[in-house]
Order: structure tokens, then sequence, then C-alpha cells
């Protein structure tokens, strides 16, 4: 298939593209090397991506709508996977407009150009933030209704029901996918297991925020395994949740980290605004529809992004 995959530099991204060329699919990538954390680092990202084989690149800005319009026009794609966006729930609680014009402008963008050059198959990366404060546990996918706690989750929110009407305008095949608290080689700098594992890889103590929080952490190759089944399938509109289905507590997450860092220093620091207390993603729509069958467990997890770490230093 020829797939346009937006935000391909990032941290999903370059992993869902290095599957995807494995797999024999034309790949073009959209990024814009957004200073949201170091452009070098997306660089390196992509780099990784083209030690597997060859794709596409096209530097530009997706809320720019000539440019966007041009990517659209220069190739007739398949699909669009579209993972480019202002990431991170701190940060749009000090910069909520950045946010609109992110996540939803720019989405309003891709799903236009997508409908009016007739790709057939629009994946959408949503999130757990979606979900909001929710008392009951698991979280299956009818139990988003936009109370949510973060103007991340508002826009990722808002995006989707975008997707919802461009899909209702232009007939496109539309998956949403809501990603469950990613991590693995090369996770976002701004979230909490790289971090962990950077600072304790260098002796220095970890912060952490609020108590009693826990979340569905899904490794790296799960969330790619979850956009490649989703390519394979049918249907008109649906929504999947792409989590491990297990909620770790922050100290169950501190205790694995302890196995390789005994002696780690933790400093304790205030609740922070719009954090959720808990995900717990219920998997089995995407279990059932999709096989998606997550394998990485948090302990294999912690251990990889440890020796990760420890080679990237070495
Ligand atoms: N990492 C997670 O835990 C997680 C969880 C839930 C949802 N998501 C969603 O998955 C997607 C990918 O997340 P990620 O963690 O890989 O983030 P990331 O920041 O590593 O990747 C996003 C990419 O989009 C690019 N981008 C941003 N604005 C752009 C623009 N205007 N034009 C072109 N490219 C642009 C960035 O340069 C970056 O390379 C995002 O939509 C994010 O909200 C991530």
């Amino acid at each position: 298939m020829r797939i346009l995959v937006t935000g391909g530099a990032g941290f999903i991204g370059s992993h869902v593209c290095s599957r995807l060329i494995k797999e024999n699919h034309d790949i073009t990538i959209v990024d814009n090397f957004d200073p949201y954390y170091d452009p070098d680092r997306k660089k390196q990202q992509l780099e990784q991506v083209k030690m597997i084989g060859d794709f596409h690149f096209v530097h530009a800005d997706l809320m720019d709508k000539q440019e966007c319009r041009k990517i659209f026009q220069a190739k007739q794609f398949d699909v669009v996977i579209h993972l480019a966006a202002l990431p991170g729930v701190a940060y749009s609680v000090k910069e909520p407009l950045a946010y609109v014009q992110y996540d939803i402008e720019m989405t309003i963008n891709v799903l236009r150009y997508a409908g009016e050059t007739g790709v057939s198959h629009v994946v959408f990366s949503s999130s757990s933030s979606v979900y909001g404060n929710k008392a009951d546990k698991p979280l299956s996918e009818g139990m988003a209704d936009g109370k949510v706690v973060s103007p991340y989750a508002a826009s990722k929110y808002g995006a989707e029901s975008f997707c919802h009407s461009f899909q209702h305008l232009y007939g496109f095949q539309l998956s949403i996918l809501r990603f469950f608290t990613v991590y693995g080689p090369w996770a976002r700098p701004d979230m909490a297991i790289p971090k962990f594992t950077e600072r304790l890889s260098k002796g220095l103590p970890i912060e952490i925020y609020g108590s009693g929080t826990s979340r569905d952490y899904t490794y790296i190759d799960d969330i790619v395994d979850g956009v490649s089944a989703v390519l394979e399938t049918r249907h008109e509109n649906e929504t999947f949740n792409i989590g491990y289905g297990d909620p770790i507590s922050m100290e169950r997450l501190l205790d694995n980290f302890r196995k390789f860092y005994p002696t780690m220093e933790i400093i304790q620091k205030p609740w922070r605004m719009g954090d959720v207390v808990t995900t717990w993603a219920d998997i089995a729509k995407a279990e059932a529809q999709l096989g998606y069958k997550p394998k990485i467990s948090i302990g294999e997890g912690i251990e990889k992004m440890v020796r990760w770490t420890d080679s990237c230093s070495g």
C-alpha cells in the first residue's frame, strides 16, 4: 500500500515506519521536526528508519494548508496514518491554544485533503486521555464522553469528532486508535519511563508527581502491532484501545526500576494539573476485531529500556 505517515520522525512514527517498510509498503513520511523536543533527536530517529529501508521524506508543516494540499496532490495515497501532533499533558496546561492549532487544525487539514484526494483509509492517533478521570475501570471505547481533564485531552477528543465528521463527508475508512502511555527505545524524553532511565543511568534522582497513580504502560512494539493490524481490517468507522491491559501503580513501576538501580533516589513532588489518576485499557475489542495481543510485560519492557539506555551511553 502507498502510506503517508504524518509525524513519522517522531517516537511512535519512526517505529511504525520501520515496521511498514519491512512489510514492503511504499512509505512517505512528512514531518517538520517540531521543537517540542530536540529536533536532532527526531533526525536520529529518521536515521534509524533509513537503516531499515527506503522511504520518501517531505519536510513540511502540516498546519500550513497549501503545503498539506501539495503533499496529498503529489501522490495518490491508499492510507494516511496521522501521528503528527503536539503531545504532552503538562505543556497543554501552559499553552492550551497551541493544541487547538496542532491537534485540531492540523488534523482538519489532513482529513480534508485525504478526503478530497480519495484516500481509502485514515488512521488517527488518539489517546487514553480522552477518558478523563473515570471511576469505572477498565476503560472501554464507549466510555469516552468528553469530560476530560486537560487541554491535550480536549484537543484529542475534539479531533476525534472532526475525524467522524470528515468520515461522514468523504466516506473513507476511519480507524481511531487510542494509545495508552507508550514507552520503549527513543521514547519521548518528556515522559516518565524515558526520563527515569535517562536520569537513573547517570546516578541522578527522579521526580514523581502526586500519589496513588497508575498507568497502562504499553511497549512500542505492541503499539506497532496494533497499527499494523488495523491496516488489514475492513470497517467503516471504528475506535480501538491499543494498550497492554494492566494498570501499573507508581510503586510497582519503581520496584521494576529498583532491580537495576537499587540505590535510586526519589523526590516527591505535588500533583500535576491535568494528569489523570489511573489509565487501564479494556483491549477486548482490539483483540476480537484486530487479533491484537500485547506481548511485552512491564518487567520485560523496563529491562529493554535500561539495556537500550546503557547501549546509547556506552
Ligand atoms: N507517546 C505516547 O505515549 C502517546 C500516547 C497516546 C497518544 N499519542 C499520540 O501519538 C502520536 C505520536 O506521538 P509521539 O509520542 O510519537 O510524539 P512525537 O512528538 O515523538 O511525534 C510527533 C511528530 O509529529 C511531528 N509534528 C508535529 N507538528 C507537526 C507539523 N505541524 N507538521 C509536521 N509534523 C509535525 C513532530 O516533529 C514529531 O516528529 C501523537 O498524536 C500523540 O498525541 C502518543
